[in-house]
């Protein structure tokens, strides 16, 4: 069975294939409009979201079935204390693939390797949103006519970020792309999520939004994430750091893509809109378009595998507090080794200390 939990569990191949299916669908949404009649999407959303649960819906109506699910963990026997593993076998009775987005990191592999159909991640907490990634990857595609030799600035929030994760994931297997990295120092890009990529990708760390503005091709900012912080006063001391305002755009070059996965707070101000680099609203519309690819490539694909559950070390524990494994206590835990020799959970990727 195929889940998307993490980009990489996408190929290449696997991208490339779904941004053409996009593509088509926008051209020729007519050939589409019964793919998926007589199929049922469950959406099941433990925290708030506007764009990835609509456009999983509308993406799953305009393939022609049906959803069923629901918005906030209280409307659900979450709330009584049911198990994320629990939960996914009973959802498989009902549908033929779950979207799932929790605030805990590593709950959609927890419903992956439970279900008896495919599940997608629909963000976990500060660790990974694939579909996200879909969405800016054919923005990109279609903006700028390829994925590779791209100057990308990650701005904002890194530390917390998801996107930004999930995007660095897949942007560094094609050729010659360049990160830059603006953030404050206290939400810097997460060290495993760069030993991870190793040397597939150069990276540039600065505090400076404007040290490498006329250099981006694509520009990527994103939210600081309140609901993230246990320190309010952190958030509110960090939360300004980057608006971009059309003063700031004086010296970037003509085609430069402006993205953000939205929500935005304050980072970009609404007089950028109308500038023709603005691409952040094509984006939602993208991303709407690739979830609909995805459904369609996880409900024809049956190998009649099992998501594979991960071995590795037991016998320690992770405290993480915003791992599944702090609320979920009949979860083993498990550490594997990362490419940098440290072990890490294997439900929310942080090292063991
Ligand atoms: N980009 C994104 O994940 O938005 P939502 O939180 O509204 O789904």
């Amino acid at each position: 069975m195929k889940s998307v939990i993490d980009i990489l569990d996408l190929s290449v191949e696997e991208l490339d294939d779904m941004i053409k299916t996009a593509i088509d669908i926008s051209k020729n949404p007519d050939k589409y409009a019964n793919k998926c009649k007589g199929k049922k999407l469950a959406t099941l959303f433990f925290e708030p979201s506007t764009r990835t649960r609509l456009s999983f819906e509308a993406a799953m109506y305009e393939l022609g079935g049906n959803v069923i699910g629901f918005s906030e963990a209280n409307s659900s026997s979450a709330s009584k204390g049911e198990s994320v593993a629990d939960t996914a076998k009973i959802v498989s009775c009902y549908a033929d693939i779950i979207a799932m987005r929790h605030p805990k990191e590593g709950a959609p592999y927890v419903a992956a390797i439970n279900a008896s159909i495919p599940v997608i991640n629909a963000g976990d907490g500060g660790h990974h949103h694939p579909t996200q990634t879909l969405a800016d990857l054919l923005t990109v595609y279609r903006e700028k006519g390829r994925l590779d030799g791209l100057t990308i600035g990650l701005v904002g929030d890194l530390k917390y970020g998801r996107t930004v994760h999930s995007l660095i994931n897949a942007m560094s297997r094609y050729e010659g792309n360049k990160f830059v990295l603006v953030s404050p120092r206290e939400l810097k890009l997460p060290d495993y999520v760069r030993n991870d990529v190793g040397n597939k990708a150069q990276f540039v760390e600065t505090t400076d939004l404007m040290e490498y503005m006329d250099k981006f091709d694509i520009l990527y900012m994103t939210r600081i994430q309140r609901e993230r912080f246990t320190d309010l006063d952190v958030y509110n001391r960090l939360k300004d750091s980057y608006i971009l305002t059309p003063d700031k755009l004086i010296n970037a070059k003509k085609d430069m893509c402006i993205l953000h996965p939205l929500p935005r707070v304050n980072e970009i101000s609404v007089k950028v809109d109308d500038d023709e680099r603005a691409c952040y609203f094509k984006q939602a519309l993208n991303g709407k378009l690739m979830r609909m690819a995805l459904i369609l490539h996880l409900l024809e694909l049956n190998d009649g595998k099992r998501f594979p559950k991960l071995d590795g070390e037991s016998g320690h524990v992770c405290k993480n507090p915003t791992c599944i494994t702090s609320t979920e206590q009949e979860l083993e835990h498990v550490f594997k080794k990362g490419k940098d020799g440290l072990l890490r959970c294997i439900y929310c990727d942080k090292t063991l200390s």
